[in-house]
């Protein structure tokens, strides 16, 4: 197959810092509910922790159940369990550190503006606009399926490229599982499941916060508030914390927790769900004392896929929000529009002009 062009996720989308002082233009409230949903647990009372272990079992329609709640009440979810082995998971954010610790000029070999290339360094940058700095460097590539894109991967630091494509392997088989699992539970036909699931792709950011000078960090955001224009993306933080999502009006740390992932719910699945889900709201702040880095693992369709809510989703309850659309239209718009949120989707709908 081709490698497909797609773009899928870039700094310059991010703009408001968002909150309560400046609120986005579309944020739809995610509120956190109390459940009685069976065997829930709410980490610190940020996400929920959802178990993906309990898919292989008797546990499965309650872990269903769980993954639903969490989706349409958070808008992500942590998530345990996963099948990624901790090796694994060191090996990658060591590889990450090592690529990120190497001379700048060697970094900027893969620096590009082109947001379609295949892998790309991306820089930190300042908004003379809005007078912030935004410090994120990030190395992004397509890496679904492995074998087409290795050959682009840098050689330095050395095993970049086998540590790098085992984790982008054992991170799809978990995004699998679980996206098989949240369509499952919102009730689509496997006929629309295999459709938005045959050729997908991934695309992976290494992400890399530096330590901000202390009068600087007034100034400085390592993300600003955005929603990820994905089905889902599935996280890997380091132990530092940074990570902010907006709930109820507030911006909440999320702690990171050892060998957890942080998933979270994309624009293009608040459009298939017919916005029974909602994408998360996150920005990612940073510290005087210590870089952070996280490893981003981003999920979405092919080019072509049709991106209205499938049929059977629609009855006199739950009416039809989004007209049909692929995926291709939607990242066209989205660059056009440059809006850091779901209000990509708002000419979508069946109400717009
Ligand atoms: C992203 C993102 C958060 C983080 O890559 O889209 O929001 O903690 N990352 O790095
Ligand atoms: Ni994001």
């Amino acid at each position: 197959m081709a490698p497909t062009k797609a773009v899928v996720a870039d700094d310059h989308l991010a703009l408001p810092a968002g909150g309560k002082n400046t609120p986005l233009t579309n944020t739809i409230p995610i509120s956190t509910a109390q459940t009685d949903i069976h065997g829930l647990e709410i980490w610190e009372g940020t996400l929920p922790i959802i178990d993906l272990g309990g898919l292989h079992g008797p546990c499965r329609s309650d872990t269903i159940k769980q993954l639903g709640h969490a989706c349409q009440h958070y808008g992500g979810f942590m998530l345990k369990n996963h099948g990624i082995s901790e090796r694994l998971l060191n090996g990658i954010m060591s590889k990450a550190r090592e690529f990120f610790h190497l001379p700048e000029e060697e970094r900027m070999k893969l620096y590009s503006p082109d947001p379609t290339s295949l892998i790309r360094l991306a820089t930190g940058f300042k908004d003379d606009n809005q007078n912030v700095f935004v410090s994120r460097e990030s190395l992004k590539f397509h890496c679904h399926p492995v074998e087409n894109y290795v050959n682009l991967w840098p050689t330095n630091p050395p095993s970049y490229r086998e540590v790098v494509s085992e984790y982008c392997v054992a991170v799809k088989r978990a995004e699998i599982t679980l996206l098989e699992a949240v369509f499952e539970g919102l009730g689509m036909e496997r006929k629309s499941i295999d459709q938005i699931l045959d050729n997908h792709g991934q695309y992976a950011s290494l992400n890399y916060y530096p330590t901000c000078d202390k009068s600087n960090l007034g100034l400085t955001f390592g993300l600003r508030g955005h929603t990820d224009p994905t089905i889902l993306t599935m996280l890997l933080p380091d132990e530092v914390p940074g990570l902010e999502i907006l709930q109820d009006g507030d911006w909440v740390p999320v702690k990171p927790i050892p060998n957890t992932l942080i998933v979270h719910v994309g624009d293009v699945l608040q459009g298939l769900s017919n916005c029974r889900y909602k994408s998360l709201l996150h920005r990612v702040i940073v510290n005087s004392e210590k870089e952070r880095l996280s490893i981003a693992s981003y999920c979405y369709p092919s080019n072509d896929t049709q991106m209205g809510p499938p049929k059977e989703l629609i009855d006199d309850d739950h009416p039809l929000i989004y007209k049909d659309y692929t995926y291709e239209e939607f990242y066209t718009t989205m660059w056009k529009q440059r809006l850091p949120d779901a209000a990509r989707l708002d000419s979508f709908k069946v109400s717009a002009a």
